[in-house]
Formats: C-alpha cells, structure tokens, sequence
C-alpha cells in the first residue's frame, strides 16, 4: 500500500503539471495519500500518473475519493446527435474519441483538434475536476495541452486587470470543435451561462483567468468590437508556450486537471486512426470573481 513518502513528483513543464509516479491507484488509498495527492493537484493543477491498470470502476472509485461524481451532460435534442455516443451507458462516463462501431459514435468529440476549453464552462457549475484515462491512441497527435490561468491573470497589464475586473462573459457551447458559435441568434436553445472573467480559486485563494476560445463568446456589457479585441487578446496569451504544458500520451496514463484553473485543447490526429480516452468528472461549485 502506497504511503505519501511513496510518490516521486517530476514536474511536466515550466508552466505547470506534475508526473507523479511510486503509486497504483487500483489500491485503496489511504486518506492521507488522498491528501497529498490534493496538495499537489492545487500545487501543479495537472497530475500525470503513468502505467495505471484502470478499469472502469476503480477510475471512477479513485475520482469519487475528491468528491461527488459528475453526471455526463446531455445535449439538447437539436444537439444530441454530437454528443450521445452508443457505448456511453454509464452516466458518469464519458467516451472522448473517434471511433465508430457499424456507423455510429460510440463516444464523442471525434476527430482531428479541438480547441482549448473548459469542460462545461457553458454550466452554472463547471466541473470541478476531470480525470482521463488513455485506452487507444493514434500513432502521432491528439495530444492535450493545458493552461495554466493563474500565469496568465498574473502576466496581465494591470490596466487590462482593472478594465475587466467585475465583469462577467458568456460561456455557450454546441458541441463544435474548432468553431465558434453564432451568437447574434436565438441561444435559448443552447447551453450557456455568464461566469465572472476572472475566479478566485476556492481553495487556493488565487485569481485566475476564466475564459476560453471555444466557448467563451462574449463579455457582458462591452462594445461587441472590444469584447472580441479583448477576449482574443486574452485567448493568445493563454495559448502561448510560456502558459502551455503539452502532454503526450502514452496508453495506461491517467491525467487529472484542476478544470477551473487548466484550460485545455487537442492538437491534430491522423482520422483514420483510432483515439480512445474514458473520462469522468467531479462536480462543480458556482465561480466567484
Ligand atoms: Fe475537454
């Protein structure tokens, strides 16, 4: 049984992320490791952990030790062909991939890249956590790579701080990959929720930037113009190598992100191959600025 001076930290990259290795996560862990395992999550905000033997009841039994599982958002009926894949059967599990068995998804989010998001940045209450676990990968690509928004809140002008301090956006989203959505039409049929641009973290009492390129359409009360000059601005900066950890994957790994603070996309990948990741989640809180 893994003690918490079992686990070996080797950080991912400068910007942030940690590959934690000296534990199985099959086991059950003591709460102590839990905890430190917590300590490091809010210190590296993505945790890697390779070689993991997961089924899918003991990923979900190892996410369900930070908190209450996250139910698989269902897409409105206009929506439901983009997201409801046939071997999605539990309701905590969602199928990150390309594969199709006899014409149909059996998962979601298919091919090629995606760009950076936030897992249901589009709910009144993001998921707190996502964990992946990697079943299938393509030969080359499909890598994910994370943000790290506390640097980017800090690397802001403080003129550009104090220009969005108290501000709200709006987060919507239509199961689109690398598209964003038209918002001059009727949205009240698409999810979408306004959450403060900037969030302190709840735990680690840090501002940090909560907007993506996705999603993130528009902020509220501003000329449409400087909205979009200023969220752009704000979607390069986060993208930018300084902010990014890039994570190959490798079959087994299991990566967890803090989902308030890591804002993530996908780089390109071969469509003819398969990619298969299993993905839960750890529900949300609202977001205060
Ligand atoms: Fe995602």
């Amino acid at each position: 049984m893994a003690t918490t001076t079992d686990l070996k930290v080797t950080p991912a990259s400068d910007a942030l992320g940690a590959e934690i290795s000296g534990i199985d996560l099959r086991e059950d862990l003591p709460e102590a490791v839990i905890d430190e395992i917590r300590r490091l999550w809010q210190e590296h905000i993505v945790l890697v952990f390779r070689d993991q033997e997961l089924s899918m009841e003991q990923q979900l039994a190892f996410a369900g030790r930070f908190g209450e599982l996250g139910e698989r958002k269902r897409a409105p009926d206009a929506l439901r062909e983009r997201t409801e894949g046939i071997y999605q059967t539990n309701e905590n599990i969602l199928l990150v991939t390309n594969i199709k068995v006899d014409g149909e998804p059996i998962g979601a989010f298919g091919d090629a890249d995606m760009w950076f998001h936030i897992d249901s940045g589009y709910a009144e209450k993001p998921y707190k956590y996502t964990i992946l676990y990697g079943l299938e990968l393509p030969s080359k690509g499909g890598n994910t790579l994370f943000a790290n928004t506390y640097k980017v809140y800090d690397a802001l002008p403080d003129e550009l701080k104090a220009k969005l301090a108290g501000r709200k956006a709006l987060h919507i989203h239509e199961y689109l990959r690398t598209e964003k959505v038209d918002v001059t039409k009727d949205i009240s049929n698409s999810p979408h929720y306004y959450h403060p641009v900037f969030i302190t973290h709840p735990e680690t009492g840090k501002k940090a930037v909560f907007v993506d390129r996705l999603m993130t359409r528009l902020i509220e009360g501003m000329d449409p113009d400087e909205s979009e000059r200023t969220l752009n601005q704000l979607f390069d900066l986060m993208e930018s190598p300084e902010f990014v950890y890039e994570h190959v994957w490798r079959l087994k790994d299991l990566v967890m992100w803090d989902n308030r603070v890591a804002v993530h996309g996908r780089t390109w990948f071969p469509k003819e191959e398969n990619r298969l990741l299993r993905r839960c989640t750890v529900e949300g809180e609202p977001l205060h600025e």
